[in-house]
């Protein structure tokens, strides 16, 4: 059976992985106000996704005999400056989520739990890609005036994104 500080770590990750989806549930809501239906659907997506992670957390507790215990959600923010301004929080709160599933790691090797340290191997990857796919659209934003028809062509190619 899954040790405590491991339920208590764990869960604290369900918790920051169900903000996110949150968080950028929220930013899809903004980007619709702003009529940017492409840049909401890469959030909606993006949403889903971590609500996808929080899962795998859940059902790693529940096969090992742990238990769930859910905390209240922390409202996110609503209302931002600019589309710069939301892909630099995305990409903020990414290096976040990375520091904490890196702790959680570090404390599955210090507890021996290998069952975990299987399991955040995935999120360690999934956080390079989460990271990397935040920096790419801030440097492309930062690329084009935020007035400018490049606006409207990014917000093509984000709506092109698929479910991963
Ligand atoms: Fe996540
Ligand atoms: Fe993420």
């Amino acid at each position: 059976m899954i040790n405590e500080s491991m339920q208590k770590s764990i869960n604290e990750q369900i918790n920051k992985e169900l903000f996110s989806a949150y968080l950028y549930l929220s930013m899809a809501a903004y980007f619709e106000a702003q009529n940017l239906p492409g840049f909401a659907k890469w959030m909606r997506i993006q949403a889903d996704e971590e609500q996808e992670h929080g899962m795998k957390f859940f059902e790693h507790l529940l096969e090992r005999g742990g238990m769930v215990k859910l905390a209240a959600i922390e409202a996110p923010q609503t209302s931002w400056k600019s589309n710069q301004e939301v892909f630099k929080q995305v990409q903020e709160h990414e290096a976040l989520v990375t520091a904490s599933i890196n702790a959680l790691y570090e404390l599955a090797l210090k507890e021996k739990d290998y069952p975990a340290q299987v399991m955040l191997q995935w999120f360690i990857s999934e956080q390079v890609e989460e990271e990397k796919n935040a920096a790419d659209i801030v440097q492309q934003l930062e690329m084009i005036d935020a007035h400018g028809t490049a606006v409207l062509m990014l917000d093509h190619t984000l709506g092109k994104r698929g479910k991963e």
